[in-house]
C-alpha cells in the first residue's frame, strides 16, 4: 500500500522510546521528516542519532509536555526546523497504576496533565501550523481502560475516557477544515513502562512470566502487543489512505476489551 507520506512533517511527543520511537522510526522510514521530545536528555540525545540516520530531517529536544512554556518552545522550534507540521502525534504519557483508595489528588492532577491538558496544549500550540497543511492529522495514544475501565488502574480510566471525548469533539469541531482526529487505544504493549510495573509489582518474576500471566487474564490472543503493531497503524492514519477517517477510536489491544 503507498502512504504518500514522504515529505510530510510530524511531531512524536514521548519519542524517545516505547511506542512514540517506533513510531516516529516508522514515520522516519516512510520519508517523513520528524520531531520528537521527552524529558530524559541522554535517552533523546540516543533516540534522535538513531533517527538521524535515516537522512530525514530530525528535531530531537528535551521538552515537558506538562508544561505549557516548554510545549509552546518546542513545537515552534520543530516547525521552524521541519518546515511547518503535518502530523501531530500525542503519544507521551506514563502509567500511573493504582486504586481510588490510594490515589492522591496530587496522583490524580499529574495524571491528567500528562495524559489530558498534554494532548490540549500540543494540539493547540500545533495547530496553527496545521492549519496550513494539506494532510493534517492528529493521532492522540491513548488506552483501552478509556472504555474498558478497571480499578486497579482507576486514573488512567477516568482520564483516557476524557481523551477519547476530546477526540471525538475536536474531531467534529476541525471537520470543516479537513484536519482529521483520530484516537489509537492500546491494550498491553510492551514498552519500558511495562518493565517499570513488572520491577515494582513483581520483581521475582521474569519479564516473560509477568507478561503470559497478565496477557492469560486478560487479552484473547494471549499476548502483550510489539510497538511495530502500534507504529503501522499510525503511519497509516497520518497517510492519505486514512483521508476520510476522523473520530475513530482504533484499539490496538489483541480483542481485549469487553465492549461493542
Ligand atoms: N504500553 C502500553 O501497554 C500502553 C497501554 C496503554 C496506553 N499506553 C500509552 O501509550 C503511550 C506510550 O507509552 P509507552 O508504553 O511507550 O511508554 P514509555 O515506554 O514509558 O514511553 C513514554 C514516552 O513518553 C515520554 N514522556 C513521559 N512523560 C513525559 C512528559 N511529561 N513530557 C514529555 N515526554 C514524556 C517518555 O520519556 P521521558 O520519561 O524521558 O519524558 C517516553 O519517551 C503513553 O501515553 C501511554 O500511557 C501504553
Amino acid at each position: 500500500m503507498e502512504l504518500n507520506l514522504t515529505g510530510r512533517r510530524a511531531i512524536v511527543t514521548g519519542g524517545s522510546k516505547g511506542i512514540g520511537l517506533a513510531i516516529a522510526q516508522e514515520l522516519v522510514g516512510e520519508g517523513v521528516d520528524v520531531a520528537i521530545c521527552a524529558r530524559n536528555p541522554a535517552e533523546v540525545e540516543t533516540a534522535g542519532e538513531m533517527l538521524r540516520r535515516t537522512g530525514r530531517t530530525l528535531h530531537a529536544a528535551v521538552a515537558d509536555v506538562t508544561d505549557p512554556e516548554q510545549v509552546g518552545a518546542f513545537v515552534e522550534d520543530a516547525a521552524d526546523t521541519l518546515g511547518g507540521i503535518d502530523i501531530l502525534v500525542n503519544n507521551a504519557g506514563a502509567a500511573s497504576p493504582g486504586s481510588f483508595d490510594s490515589l492522591t489528588d496530587e496522583d490524580w492532577q499529574r495524571d491528567l496533565d500528562v495524559k489530558l491538558f498534554s494532548q490540549i496544549r500540543c494540539t493547540r500550540a500545533a495547530l496553527p501550523y496545521l492549519r496550513t497543511s494539506t494532510a493534517p492529522r492528529v493521532i492522540n495514544i491513548n488506552s483501552v481502560y478509556a472504555k474498558y475501565p478497571d480499578p486497579g488502574f482507576f486514573a488512567t480510566s477516568v482520564n483516557r475516557a476524557a481523551c477519547l471525548n476530546f477526540t471525538k469533539t475536536l474531531a467534529q469541531e476541525l471537520g470543516p477544515e479537513g484536519v482529521l482526529v483520530n484516537s489509537i487505544n492500546i491494550g498491553f504493549v510492551v514498552t519500558p513502562q511495562w518493565e517499570n510495573i513488572r520491577r515494582r509489582r513483581a520483581p521475582d518474576l521474569s519479564e516473560e512470566e509477568f507478561f503470559s500471566q497478565w496477557a492469560a487474564e486478560e487479552v484473547p490472543l494471549g499476548r502483550f502487543g510489539t510497538v511495530e503493531e502500534v507504529s503501522g497503524i499510525a503511519a497509516f492514519l497520518a497517510s492519505d489512505r486514512a483521508s476520510y477517517i476522523t473520530g475513530a477510536i482504533v484499539d490496538v489491544a489483541g480483542g481485549m476489551g469487553k465492549y461493542v
